[in-house]
């Protein structure tokens, strides 16, 4: 019998790296089917680049601002995570927009800090997400993580998971509570995906047995 597939990792981040630094770990301990094989940094000062190095994984920054237009920015990203033979791209707070690539559609994986299609889109990242939930007097939220299309934080959904919000919470309480669910979602996103089990239809994803 075949060794189960590990992943080669392509991870996009622009902030600070949590997620990151979580599938780093996750991967050395072997419970994450898969390992960073490169980082991709959409600013050159993202404290995520510092955490890369610290963690030795390869990584460098590309910004948006520097590309000529965003088709030639999202061409340079995929060829650098075809270069590395990377088989799963993973936005972690991935900021700039990323048109999917020709044969890359269903291997881009995003995750959100709220249970979309609310909360989300262009303009909801960091705490904006979760000062909305707060405002919106909702009283679960969560975080999903699905394929990524052309369209902020939109695409097929893989998997939600929620958590309560009361009156008295402060976006920060909200957001803490969130990341610790992000920080076990994401990694069963990915090992779904590495077991195959993972079947797209319609614009919806079901998971396999
Ligand atoms: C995560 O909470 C992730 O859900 C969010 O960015 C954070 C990244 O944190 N993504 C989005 O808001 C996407 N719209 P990190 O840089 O510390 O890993």
């Amino acid at each position: 019998m075949s060794a189960p597939r590990r992943l080669r990792l392509g991870v996009l981040v622009s902030g600070t790296g949590r997620t990151l630094e979580n599938f780093a770990a996750l991967s050395r301990s072997g419970l994450l089917r898969g390992e960073v094989v490169l980082v991709i940094s959409s600013s050159r000062t993202a404290y995520a680049l510092e955490r890369a190095a610290l963690l030795g994984l390869p990584a460098l920054a590309l910004a948006p601002r520097s590309f000529p237009s965003e088709a030639a920015f999202a061409a340079e990203v995929f060829r650098r995570l075809e270069k590395e033979r990377v088989d799963l791209a993973l936005l972690a707070g991935f900021l700039a927009r990323l048109p999917i690539a020709r044969g890359w559609r269903g291997r881009v994986m995003n995750i959100h800090p709220a249970l979309l299609p609310g909360f989300g889109g262009k303009g909801f990242y960091g705490l904006r997400v979760h000062e909305a939930v707060r405002a919106a007097g909702v009283k679960v939220s969560g975080c999903t993580v699905h394929f990524a299309d052309d369209e902020y934080d939109h695409g097929p959904i893989i998997l939600q998971r929620t958590v309560p919000v009361s009156f008295e919470d402060s976006a920060e309480d909200i957001a803490h509570r969130v990341f610790e669910k992000e920080k076990t979602a994401y990694p069963e996103a990915v090992n779904l995906y590495a077991a195959e089990r993972l079947l797209h239809a319609d614009g919806r994803v079901q998971v396999l047995p």
